[in-house]
């Protein structure tokens, strides 16, 4: 593993790798993270072409665990703002002594773009692309499930919401199928789930109560709003109402279910707070373990070469 530019297609040994790899450096509560010197000299480059909060800020944390030189670009401020080419930036980078850049983008592809153009001692790790994929939220997702459920062979996970237009969605999906998980369900209604997860092996369900009964894991995705124009968009209220995840709708799961969510929550639209903030949730602890899994994927992707 050179780059990381998607799950898809990752055997289950790697996936298992990198998740007993970020174990390695959570400390035995799970909650503090060692500072290690293996990426020491080294430069990580985060290029945030799109807002983050979660998936920035842990990469940058990460990175200094693991004693590296962390450069953010601040996007705005750039000369992309002057029409300077997505590729003239990272040759530009580059010259820098560049050695692994991190990349969010809301055009899917961008990541594999660079991982083509760049040096081939430079490492590339797709923070999120379009509706692509964005494989270190399904590694930190499989961590968490994982670490809550110890197995996936007996898992039914529901993922719930805007799922066409979600990257962590398919992300999670395709890590869910190769970890072995026997029911992945998608919820949601029929604009806003695609046609082609049935071909994956996905049960779809547009009935939120047929969808969450008897789950052992409920993945909450919010409308992503930025990506739908005019009459696309549904009213917040009517989803809300529907595919809300409220306390009564999390009774229909089995009792020591876990609610998941890459963030942000909208509270009030796909979650109450009554659940966002409750004892089935495990938000909070998926943005800890994300630190650690992306120790392990700039860790391991760091010691290969091309
Ligand atoms: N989960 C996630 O990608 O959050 P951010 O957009 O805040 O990074």
């Amino acid at each position: 593993l050179i780059h990381l530019l998607s799950i898809e297609g990752l055997p289950r040994e790697v996936l298992h790798h990198i998740l007993d790899t970020a174990g390695t450096f959570l400390s035995v509560n799970d909650r503090e993270v060692k500072k290690v010197p293996l990426l020491r000299g080294k430069s990580v480059f985060n290029l945030f072409f799109e807002n983050s909060t979660r998936t920035r800020t842990t990469f940058e944390i990460a990175a200094k665990r693991l004693s590296a030189d962390v450069i953010n670009l601040d996007i705005a401020r750039s000369s992309t703002a002057k029409g300077e080419s997505l590729l003239d930036t990272i040759a530009n980078l580059s010259a820098m002594h560049a050695d692994m850049f991190v990349v969010r983008h809301g055009e899917s592809g961008a990541p594999y773009l660079i991982a083509k153009h760049c040096a081939p001692h430079v490492h590339v790790v797709n923070a999120g692309d379009g509706r692509h994929s964005h494989p270190t939220q399904g590694l930190l997702d499989m961590y968490t499930i994982r670490h809550f459920k110890k197995d996936f062979h007996q898992l039914t996970v529901a993922v719930v919401g805007d799922i066409v237009h979600s990257r962590v969605a398919r992300s999670d999906i395709h890590a869910l199928t190769t970890l072995g998980a026997p029911e992945i369900r998608a919820v949601g209604p029929k604009t806003l789930v695609p046609g082609d997860l049935k071909e994956m092996g996905v049960r779809v369900c547009h009935d939120m109560a047929e969808g969450i009964r008897d789950a052992d894991v409920i993945i909450m995705l919010r409308l992503q709003n930025e990506r739908m124009s005019g009459a696309m968009l549904p009213s917040a209220s009517e989803f809300a109402k529907t595919y809300g995840l409220t306390p009564e709708k999390l009774a229909l799961a089995k009792p020591d279910a876990i609610v998941m969510h890459p963030g942000p929550i909208n509270r009030g639209v796909e979650i109450d707070s009554a659940v966002a903030d409750g004892g089935q949730s495990v938000i909070l602890p998926q943005v800890t373990f994300g630190i650690a899994v992306r120790m392990a994927v700039m860790s391991i992707i760091a010691g290969n070469v091309a």
